[in-house]
């Protein structure tokens, strides 16, 4: 281990991330009485120039009316390039109510661009008197967010969650693919003239694990946009999940238990778990580092993958 320990990310649920659009505040109760962890109602993508006064006045007004239980409440802003942004966040900060506990900013393509919602967040916060200070979370979805993810992971003490945005993420590095997110027709290998699929997203999930594990960042994978698709969406969560990210975006109300299903530890997972860590604690006691698990080798680096288990799994019982 380096002398500088790995710091821990936030303890709360945050397997499934819910969206829907400010401009459709009809679906805005439905969203809140789903059982994902984390809410974001959308000002970005999903709403259109000419909507986005009334979405930005929807969600405020939604975010003090509604109950949203124990959710996470987050909003995504409209990005730094637009003549939006400033608005979102002076409006959000100065007329929600403190139930809000998040802003989304997508796009990010360097520190700056955390810098700079965080110097406005702080100034309307002190200005108006806030209590709670806002957390942030980041799209990674761009050559430069990906260039610069490690920078980017240790911009700002609000920072909580890093999610990996696919569509514009592809647009942006100019790949040739179509859908969000999932399996791409033409990235295969040949094998005795069989094709077998690889996974373009591998790299770009990999790198946001290693910077969000490095400076105690949530990391989250994003939209899969074929919802039809319910097998796609779980083969897509589980390799997420086997990569190291803690949950991942539903743009459906029906992604919501698949995410929550693949990104809760199993019973099997976690009696495996502690059985392993059983195992050592003898072991240890024998004066052994290692031990033999069901004809495999388990030593101190199994206790710790043990423990990754243990505690999701405490840690979403909790909720
Ligand atoms: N959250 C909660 N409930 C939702 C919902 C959402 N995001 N989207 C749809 N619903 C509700 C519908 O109101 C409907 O409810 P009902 O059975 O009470 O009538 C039910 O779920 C089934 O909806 P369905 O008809 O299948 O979908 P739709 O055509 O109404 O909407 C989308 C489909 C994709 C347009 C919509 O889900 C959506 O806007 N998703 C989020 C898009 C977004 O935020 N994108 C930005 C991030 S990438
Ligand atoms: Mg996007």
């Amino acid at each position: 281990m380096s002398f500088r320990i790995q710091p821990t990310a936030p303890a709360r649920p945050n397997r499934c991330q819910l969206f829907g659009p400010g401009s459709r505040p009809a679906i805005f109760e439905k969203m809140a009485s789903s059982q994902a962890d984390v809410i974001n109602l959308d000002l970005e993508d999903s709403v259109a120039p000419s909507d986005k006064d009334s979405a930005r006045a929807n969600i405020i007004e939604a975010i003090g009316a509604l109950d949203w239980g124990n959710k996470t409440l987050s909003v995504r802003i409209n990005g730094l390039d637009t003549p939006y942004w400033y608005r979102d966040v002076v409006d959000l900060l100065e007329q929600a109510d403190e139930r809000l506990d998040q802003i989304m900013i997508p796009k990010v393509g360097c520190a700056a661009d955390v810098y700079a919602v965080d110097a406005l967040a702080t100034a309307v916060e002190t200005a108006k008197g806030r209590k709670k200070k806002i957390a942030f979370e980041v799209i990674i979805e761009s050559a430069a967010g990906i260039a610069h993810v490690e920078e980017i992971a240790a911009s700002s003490p609000r920072l909580q969650a890093m999610s990996l945005g696919a569509a514009d993420f592809a647009a942006s590095m100019g790949m040739q693919t179509t859908g969000i997110g999932g399996t791409q027709e033409n990235y295969y290998m040949l094998q005795e003239g069989q094709k077998h699929w690889s996974d373009p997203w591998h790299w770009a999930q990999a790198a946001i694990v290693a910077a969000c594990r490095t400076h105690g960042v949530l990391p989250v994978d994003g939209p899969f946009g074929d919802f039809s698709d319910d097998d796609g969406f779980r083969a897509q969560a589980r390799r997420s999940a086997t990569l190291g990210m803690v949950g991942k975006w539903a743009i459906h109300p029906k992604q919501v238990a698949i995410a929550n299903e693949v990104f809760t530890p199993s019973e099997e997972a976690v009696a495996e778990a502690r059985a392993i860590l059983d195992a050592m604690e003898k072991a240890t006691q024998g004066g052994e580092g290692a031990a033999v698990y069901k004809g495999r080798l388990v030593d101190i680096a199994s206790i710790k993958q043990a423990e990754v288990i243990v505690r999701q799994s405490e840690m979403i019982a909790k909720g």
